[in-house]
């Protein structure tokens, strides 16, 4: 009695290690080598070992052995009819030698025989096959007695739950892998497409050719250079892509007129920003301000911008990048009526209307890429693509920088360059 008495502790004391072995998340592999170490030791068997259940290849693929020797067979296939018998013995142990009539021990008769495998435990778990656990004799040589097959039995859940687990969180895995690939996949389809509209913006303007596409770019690099995460970068290149969609509305000649505009044709034309927000606002974008960016591109933080006067906190944040944007590029491209401006020059208006026109942190983010650039900090090509190497090399440009950076009196984060 005493002697049951202390196997009995002995075996629950193994079951519940065995509990918070499989519960922990730790290494896959070295739990599953300390659960057949409990198992075995528990009640002195000699020999074991633990397999994984692959359902695509039908088989059963070894994950620890103990005792088994280099010559056992490391993947065991399993047919329909071996499955269906597994199922049905659900956790409890099968007799190796009763159980000769499967396909299973036919062919693997000699490798059970010659590792004297009694026993094997089907592991399922919620009605599906998860592995095996094979056992060897007992020390002593009896045969298992019905009590050490439900103690196997309770410890057999324990590891089948852990493989489960283990199936479960690579499934996940995969399944996140999947979404991702999806959602990139997603990503990228929308960025054609923000493309495809801003080139079809830009041919309606024969004298602006790829005004839309710089202006993204431009937008995109002050929010890189403010230090907004990537997703905001994105949103805010999105918006300098289309902050004209509303252009696709306004009748050609006004946009390619060769002339300044009457005031008529400049009220036709001043529509567009309220037409780009109607038009934005039903698409679904992942980036929320993308209309509001469309709608508020023309205002200024002087209160002296279009539609509606907005005065500077009154503009949406992503609207003053993209005002910024949309100004450089104006100023730094032909027009029919009006040349590019040189960039010292250029520079210079931007540092005349930072808090004017422009968001000063704004001009200053935008001013400090640019040095960056020139004196070769960054290795970015970002400027020299979009204005040519030519204009970034124009005499006294660092300077010049240096200056509007110094100047520039930021409503926030302004960096300090010392003149030199
Ligand atoms: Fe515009």
């Amino acid at each position: 009695m005493a002697e049951n008495q202390q196997k009995l502790i002995h075996t629950f004391g193994a079951l519940a290690e065995l509990g918070s072995e499989v519960s922990q998340k730790q290494n896959f592999q070295e739990m599953m080598r300390t659960s057949l170490h409990l198992l075995l030791g528990s009640l002195a068997i000699m020999r074991g070992g633990i397999a994984r259940y692959s359902r695509y290849g039908h088989e059963l693929n070894m994950l620890v052995m103990r005792g088994l020797g280099d010559d056992f067979p490391l993947s065991l296939s399993l047919c329909y009819e071996d499955e269906r018998q597994f199922l049905v013995n659900d956790l409890y142990p099968i007799e190796v030698a009763q159980a000769k009539v499967l396909p299973f021990f036919q062919i693997y008769d000699q490798s059970f025989e010659k590792k004297r495998i009694e026993l094997l435990v089907p592991l399922v778990i919620r009605d599906e096959i998860v592995g095996v656990i094979l056992l060897g004799e007992k020390a002593n040589g009896e045969a298992y007695s019905g009590y050490d097959k439900e103690i196997i039995c309770a410890m057999a859940r324990h590891i089948g739950v852990g493989i489960a687990q283990r199936n479960m969180m690579a499934e996940l895995e995969r399944r996140s892998d999947e979404n991702r690939k999806l959602y990139d996949d997603l990503r990228m389809t929308y960025k054609d497409t923000v493309k495809a509209f801003a080139a079809a913006i830009d041919y309606k303007d024969k004298y602006t050719e790829g005004h839309s596409v710089r202006v993204g770019k431009y937008s995109e690099i002050i929010a890189q250079e403010l230090g907004l995460e990537e997703s905001e970068v994105e949103g805010v290149a999105v918006a300098g892509y289309l902050h004209d969609v509303g252009k696709l509305t306004v009748e050609r000649n006004i946009i390619n007129a060769p002339y300044r505009i009457n005031a008529k044709e400049s009220a036709e034309l001043n529509k567009h920003p309220a037409v780009g927000y109607e038009i934005l606002l039903p698409i679904h974008h992942p980036y929320t301000d993308v209309p509001l960016a469309a709608k508020y591109h023309h205002e200024r933080l002087d209160g002296r911008g279009y539609p509606d006067g907005l005065y500077d906190k009154e503009i949406p944040y992503i609207a003053k990048i993209v005002n910024l944007a949309d100004s450089f590029d104006a100023m730094t491209t032909d027009r029919p009526y009006k040349r590019r401006r040189p960039a010292n020059e250029v520079i210079e208006d931007l540092q005349r209307n930072a808090g004017k026109q422009f968001a000063p942190e704004l001009v200053t983010a935008f001013c400090r890429g640019m040095l960056k650039e020139v004196t070769g900090e960054s290795k970015d090509k970002r400027f020299r693509r979009l204005l040519g190497r030519e204009y970034m090399e124009a005499e006294g440009i660092v300077p010049i920088l240096k200056n509007a950076l110094n100047g520039m009196n930021a409503t926030s984060s302004l960096t300090f360059v010392s003149p030199d």
